[in-house]
């Protein structure tokens, strides 16, 4: 049976029994401040069981995605090592609200595993609530299981939580024993793989709160959540899970990838450690994939940072495989066509989930093998140092003969020096070969676990980004343990020196450390601030601080920071005198006005005031928050739904959004976002402010939140028209066209998946308008500086060119021919046009007398001709350069002619320089016969 068919008819079976087949939620829980992953079935039903919500179904069945890596159920340590553990699993699970209860879910349960599935009854164990009486009777009587296969086990095993807080309540497992005494009851959650527990029934009769307290609720419910790759594996009669069809395509990849196999025979020569690797990629792959296609992405906090830790567990396991290039994103596609008609998210989303995995897996990777090398370092000297420590003291002769031969030569290596009285102990660290570092030499020679320092870790996880929990694993891979109080102190002395760095910027936290909570009265103060800037007001505390003074009143329109929007800022009027309020800050619903009394007011409990909020710059705020929903809005419709808020700024200057996206948004996609923002911007949307509505409400509205906010039962959502719609305790606008304009003023990344762009509104427009014209304005005057330079510069490099060229004469001076006394030079030469070519002519007529010069040259693809003839000639001789160049200039094609001392002409025929240049005798000396 495929692992398709397993899951099919586990829907099937319970639809004939009336429920409905709902789909999975996402396995990151958008809605649950109390759960990083979705960690059972029943967490999308948290709210029918406590009486919160409810749906038009009394009982439901689906298949979960979960991951359980952190909090209450937490399988990271097992995963690959065993069998059947995974972070990432599905959780069959069928569900009744109310509706029916034990012995309908313990009749079926064991219809569906012993006469749909055959399970052998023999082999199949399960367990109750010691008190749970009830339970106990109807395995007894509803089912034909062995009585003697009924077992009562107490609260760690038998009464399931969802985490600290949440539904709960008494359970009963299902057991099935593989191995060859399944008869013994002793097998029983005893934590060995060939008994394990398959399928939980859970009678969902309490909550637990915040103080631990259990309360009734209002109806009893049932949970249920089997393993599907267990079952899977059971039904298709494999020793592992990672050997049924969910697993083996990926194996099979990894296998092909790393050229090196899965045994998947154990009988057969199946290297364990191997397989650990393969496992754990496997697994680790899934959860990756699934958890970035719901919308998480890896990070440094939180839900991120889970994901960032199996991202580089899986990575460093890879190198056990020689994988060295990024290989996890590869795997991204098996999963797709496994298990994307089940879960069409993981194919919608592929792309990027594998652009994100691709990203994160060539980052690590430019630490991950120099962390693995210098962890390897540490290992070594560590060694050495135990054994120096050790053995040196008491070390002679005699005994490092039988040391010796009881310890392997690369770990020790004994000098004797010449009086053979003293040896030298070394541990050579060349030589020294942690695969050979084993278990049973650490035990003979050291006797303890090592330990690895909390530096070394630091220094591990700060500069080359090794978890602690994979530092941990390598460290249990030679045998060591990790000084983990060590590594939080250091941690601890970081957060506090980033502590005192930012130390300038809270003032607000010096100024209220000495304000004793207990004596601000319990009155919350009234927030006015979304309907007015300025409210009248009564003083209902204050006290002096630092010559400051700190104010609570019943009601305020000042807004304390949160959820990006930065705090207000504006005036106190006490008796006609504005006193400046230079900050403000949120004391347990209270808000504490930090005022500068300069004026030395007398402020005491009771007294009126007017408060008064600086309201340009608040208009400036609220522009520029509201501008940010339409922005997200936008960039959720042109860039994809995988964008979610990762943090924001909303400033009067300015607005930062930082977002999950994966790619550099392109300028043609900046443009489209601004375009649509302003479009929208001017249909003048109303404001649609709800306020203080129920959570559930807010959530069937279609409201879009955000992971990591943490929202309590009532909320208010920011509405305009139908563009957006957003949780917000913000403040904003009352029509979308008193935004002005929107605009983006750059983009850049901020870290792998996370995008971050700043934009402006409003004034802030104008100014950003104002500063690119002073701009460009200054950038023309200096193009016109730059373009006369440029001309300046062109005139002098022509002139050096030149003078340059008048260097050609003097080759041209060298060697004149002769007829009747008279010089004769000529010449082809470079020049560039006709004006240079002449003043090569008058330089050549300057240095000469009783001469005439013939200068060629190629100008433009032509012919350029100067001939010059000295004064003396011209008068003796009657010589001229006029009728000379005429001549000349009809043997290359062209024609020309001027004054007796200089003329120039031009020809077509480059080819005849040569012939016109040996003719230049003949030619002037037909002239001299005349
Ligand atoms: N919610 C129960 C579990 O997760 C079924 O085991």
């Amino acid at each position: 049976m495929t692992s398709k068919e397993i899951r099919q008819q586990f829907l099937d079976f319970f639809k004939s029994k009336g429920h409905r087949i709902v789909p999975s939620s996402p396995v990151v829980p958008f809605d649950d401040p109390t759960l990083l992953f979705t960690n059972a079935g029943m967490n999308q039903f948290k709210d029918v069981f406590l009486g919160t919500g409810k749906r038009d179904y009394k009982r439901a069945v689906n298949t979960q995605k979960c991951i359980r890596v952190s909090g209450k159920h937490n399988d990271l340590e097992e995963v690959g090592h065993d069998t059947y553990h995974h972070t990432f699993f599905e959780m069959l699970g069928n569900w009744s609200f109310g509706d029916y209860y034990k012995p309908e879910v313990i009749e079926w349960a064991w219809e569906l595993l012993t006469e749909v599935w055959k399970l052998p009854k023999e082999r199949l164990w399960v367990t109750v609530f010691r008190t749970d009486d009830e339970a106990f009777e109807f395995w007894k009587t509803k089912t034909d299981i062995n009585p003697k296969h009924i077992l009562r086990f107490d609260e760690k095993d038998n009464f399931w939580e969802m985490g600290e807080t949440g539904p709960c309540g008494p359970c009963s497992e299902i057991h099935i024993n593989l191995g060859n005494d399944f008869e013994n009851p002793k097998y029983v959650n005893a934590g060995l793989p060939e008994c394990i527990e398959i399928w939980n029934l859970v009678f969902i009769q309490y909550n637990r709160d915040e103080n631990g307290i259990l309360t009734e609720l209002p109806a009893k419910h049932v949970d249920t959540g089997m393993g599907f790759e267990r079952v899977c594996a059971i039904l298709q009669k494999k020793n592992s899970n990672y050997d049924t069809d969910i697993f083996t395509p990926l194996i099979d990849e990894i296998s092909k990838l790393s050229n090196i196999k899965y045994d998947k025979d154990l009988s057969r020569q199946g290297r364990e450690e191997d397989k650990i690797p393969m496992r754990v990629i496997a697994d680790h792959a899934r959860a990756l994939t699934f958890a970035i296609a719901d919308g998480a992405v890896p990070g440094n906090e939180g839900r991120g940072y889970v994901l960032r830790r199996i991202l580089r567990r899986a990575a460093r396991y890879g190198r056990k495989l020689n994988l060295h290039k990024p290989f996890i994103y590869k795997l991204v596609d098996i999963l797709v066509k496994t298990m994307g008609d089940v879960f069409p998210e993981i194919k919608d989303k592929q792309e990027f989930v594998e652009k994100v995995i691709k990203a994160e897996e060539e980052n690590f990777n430019a630490t991950l093998d120099r962390g693995i090398e210098l962890f390897g370092e540490v290992v070594s000297l560590k060694i050495r140092q135990l054994l120096e420590d050790k053995y040196k003291p008491h070390f002679n002769v005699g005994w490092a003969k039988i040391f010796l031969e009881s310890v392997p030569d690369y770990l020790i290596s004994i000098k004797k020096n010449p009086s053979h009285k003293t040896i030298q102990l070394t541990v050579p660290i060349d030589k020294f070969k942690l695969s050979q570092w084993s278990k049973e030499l650490r035990d003979k020679l050291l006797g303890h676990e090592p330990k690895i320092s909390g530096k070394d870790i630091f220094k591990l996880y700060d500069t080359y980004g090794f978890p602690i929990d994979l530092i941990n694993i390598m460290a249990r891979e030679m045998w060591f343990i990790i000084d983990e109080e060590g590594f939080d102190k250091l941690m601890e002395e970081q957060k506090q020196r980033g502590r005192e760095a930012r130390k300038e910027i809270t003032m607000t936290s010096t100024i209220l450390s000495s304000v004793s909570l207990e004596i601000v009265p319990k009155i919350n103060t009234e927030f006015t601030g979304y309907d007015e800037l300025k409210s009248e007001a009564k003083i209902i505390w204050h006290e002096k601080e630092n010559g400051n003074e700190l104010i609570v009143l019943d009601k305020t329109p000042f807004y304390v920071e949160a959820g990006g929007q930065i705090d207000d800022l504006g005036y106190i009027i006490l008796e006609t005198i504005p006193l400046n309020v230079i900050d403000v800050t949120k004391i347990d619903n209270k808000t504490v006005h930090i005022i500068e009394n300069t004026k030395k007011k007398s402020v005491s409990t009771g007294k009126k005031v007017l408060a008064q909020v600086d309201e340009r710059r608040r208009w400036d705020i609220m522009r520029n928050h509201t501008a940010t929903h339409f922005f997200h809005s936008a960039l959720r419709k042109i860039l994809g739904t995988h964008v979610h808020q990762a943090g924001s700024y909303v400033g009067p200057d300015r607005l930062r959004f930082d977002f999950t996206h994966f790619s550099k948004v392109e300028e043609s996609e900046l443009k489209e976002i601004e375009t649509l923002v302003n479009e929208e911007l001017r249909q003048n949307y109303e404001l649609q402010h709800h306020r203080n509505i129920p959570f559930d409400e807010a959530k069937k509205m279609g409201a879009l939140m955000f992971f990591g906010d943490k929202y309590g039962d009532k909320v208010n959502v920011v509405q305009f028209g139908e563009f957006t719609k957003e949780f917000c305790g913000g403040t904003h606008i009352y029509n979308s066209s008193q935004i002005g304009l929107f605009k983006i003023i750059s983009e850049s990344s901020i870290s792998s998946g996370v995008r971050r762009i700043e934009a402006v509104t409003g004034s802030g427009v104008e100014r950003f308008i104002q500063s690119q014209f002073e701009q460009m304005k200054s950038s023309e005057e200096k193009i016109a500086e730059l373009l006369e330079d440029k001309k300046k510069l062109e005139k002098e490099l022509s002139e050096l060119k030149f003078e340059e060229k008048k260097g050609q004469i003097s080759s041209v001076l060298n060697n004149p021919s002769e007829i009747n006394g008279i010089k004769i030079y000529k010449a082809q030469v470079t020049a560039e046009n006709n004006d240079e070519l002449k003043s090569l002519g008058d330089e050549l007529r300057s240095k000469t007398k009783s001469s005439v010069g013939v200068l060629f040259s190629v100008i433009d693809g032509k012919v350029g001709i100067v001939c010059v003839v000295t004064d003396d000639l011209i008068k003796e001789k009657n010589l001229s350069a006029g009728k000379i160049v005429g001549e000349l200039a009809k043997l290359v094609g062209g024609g020309g002619g001027g004054r007796p001392h200089l003329a120039t002409a031009g020809g077509k025929e480059i080819t005849k320089i040569q012939f016109a240049l040996n003719k230049t005798e003949e030619i002037i000396k037909s002239f001299l016969n005349h």
